[in-house]
């Protein structure tokens, strides 16, 4: 008989890389309760209508990859595509603004996207959210930022770089969207169908097409940023102050412009540049007439999440490097340069250097192979001609560059390269 296999795109957490997701939830717990934020837990399951009142009924998230379903008494129930909604939802319900705090949320689990699945993107996959009630100061705004680089380095994550943008106010949002929409009539015949159709539905999501033509013409499309009021631009001026006094670094970005509909003023996206496409680790921004659309008082809010799955294989592909990549790799073609390379091989380990080599002795082009394959930083190819000149090819694999070096000082002479 079959057997039954998970739904695609859900993923079982094995016993083996548990310790990952407690390393990182417990690290998220820590950093985030340092800055105040008090956890919550909401259901998963909300009704239909808070989702599209609040992501947008014209964005991706609602128009397509919700999980939704109408449960026995006719209801329209989703699985929540993502956290912010539901704490709003809480927010409102009990009160939690009624004192006026100062209020920061955070909650830690899965939401649920019917996307393609792929590298990366998943259909259930887990975040971990924090939210700010109650405060416009650009102060908050930095802090956050600060506190999510703070978060992906206290994981242990490097090389990863904090996007940031404004949105302006709805009102310089209004004026600027007549004017993208102007450029995008002009120009409706060159841009694909998709972004044609957004110019009504959704203006601002013709900047996350993928298509590479779009994106091209893109390039001299009017930009929010300079069309920003005088208010909103104070505010993100400021903001960027604070983040240069955290020493927080970023940089600004006038594409990010997010897949949901709530966001005003500060947006930001953590990327990477070793995840693929799916480079986004996490993002979020300022959505200050959210809690009043849904029925609460007027409140300034702001919030990000992190996608925990990414951020994983970032750490992943982080201590797999760090465990396993040799600094050398020792290539030798014929007899006589392989068994050389084996005795420098010894030499090298015996100097407290990690190399390693193909003892085969195949191909080139097959040791070359193993050798990238390794992550090594060095190759050090010998062959016949080499042996007997006392020469020894070294080859930068991340530089891209190779010299000549005397063979018979060769051990010294590694010593010394760069890192
Ligand atoms: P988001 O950008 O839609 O924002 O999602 C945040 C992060 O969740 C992404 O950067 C990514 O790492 C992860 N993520 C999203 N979809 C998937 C998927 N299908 N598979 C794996 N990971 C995924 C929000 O959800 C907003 N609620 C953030 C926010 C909070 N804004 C204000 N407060």
């Amino acid at each position: 008989m079959q057997s039954i296999q998970a739904v695609r795109g859900m993923n079982d957490i094995l016993p083996d890389a548990v310790g990952w997701w407690r390393r990182v939830e417990n690290a998220a717990r820590e950093v985030l309760e340092s800055f105040g934020y008090r956890e919550v837990r909401t259901p998963l399951a909300e009704k239909l209508e808070l989702f599209a009142r609040s992501i947008g009924e014209s964005t991706d998230i609602v128009e397509k990859e919700m999980y939704a379903f109408q449960d026995r008494n006719g209801e329209w129930i989703a699985l929540r595509p993502e956290a912010t909604a539901s704490i709003v939802r809480s927010y409102i319900q009990h009160g939690l603004h009624s004192d006026s705090a100062l209020r920061k949320l955070y909650e830690i689990g899965p939401m649920f996207r019917h996307e393609r699945p792929q590298k990366g993107r998943y259909r259930q996959f887990h975040q971990i959210d924090a939210e700010a009630f109650g405060t416009d100061s650009p102060m908050i705004d930095a802090e956050m930022m600060h506190m999510l680089s703070l978060l992906v380095e206290r994981i242990g994550i490097s090389g990863v770089i904090l996007h940031v943008n404004t949105l302006g106010c709805p009102e310089c949002r209004q004026t600027y969207k007549e004017i993208l929409k102007g450029f995008l009539k002009e120009k409706a015949d060159l841009f694909c169908p998709d972004c044609v159709r957004r110019r009504e539905t959704n203006p601002l999501r013709v900047f996350d097409c993928k298509v590479e033509k779009c994106q091209a013409l893109l390039d001299r499309a009017p930009m929010l940023i300079d069309y920003v009021c005088r208010d909103c631009r104070a505010h993100f001026d400021a903001v960027k102050d604070y983040l240069d006094k955290l020493a927080t670094r970023y940089e600004v970005n006038p594409r990010i412009v997010r897949g949901l509909d709530y966001y005003m003023r500060t947006t930001f996206e953590v990327i990477s540049d070793r995840l693929g496409a799916q480079n986004a680790i996490g993002g979020g921004g300022r959505y200050n007439g959210l809690v009043r659309d849904l029925g609460g008082p007027d409140v300034a809010a702001i919030g990000f999440a992190i996608g925990v799955e990414r951020l994983i294989m970032l750490l992943q592909q982080e201590r797999e490097q760090i465990l396993r990549a040799p600094r050398f790799f020792l290539v030798g073609l014929g007899e006589k340069p392989l068994e050389k390379a084996f005795l420098l091989l010894q030499q090298l380990r015996g100097r407290g250097l990690e190399a390693e080599m193909d003892y085969g002795g195949r191909s080139l082009k097959s040791q070359m192979r193993r050798a990238d394959k390794s992550g090594a930083r060095y190759v050090l190819i010998l062959g016949e001609n080499e042996l007997v000149q006392r020469q020894i090819q070294v080859r930068d694999m991340l530089a891209g560059t190779q010299e000549l070096l005397p063979l018979d000082a060769i051990v010294e002479g590694v010593e010394g390269l760069r890192d």
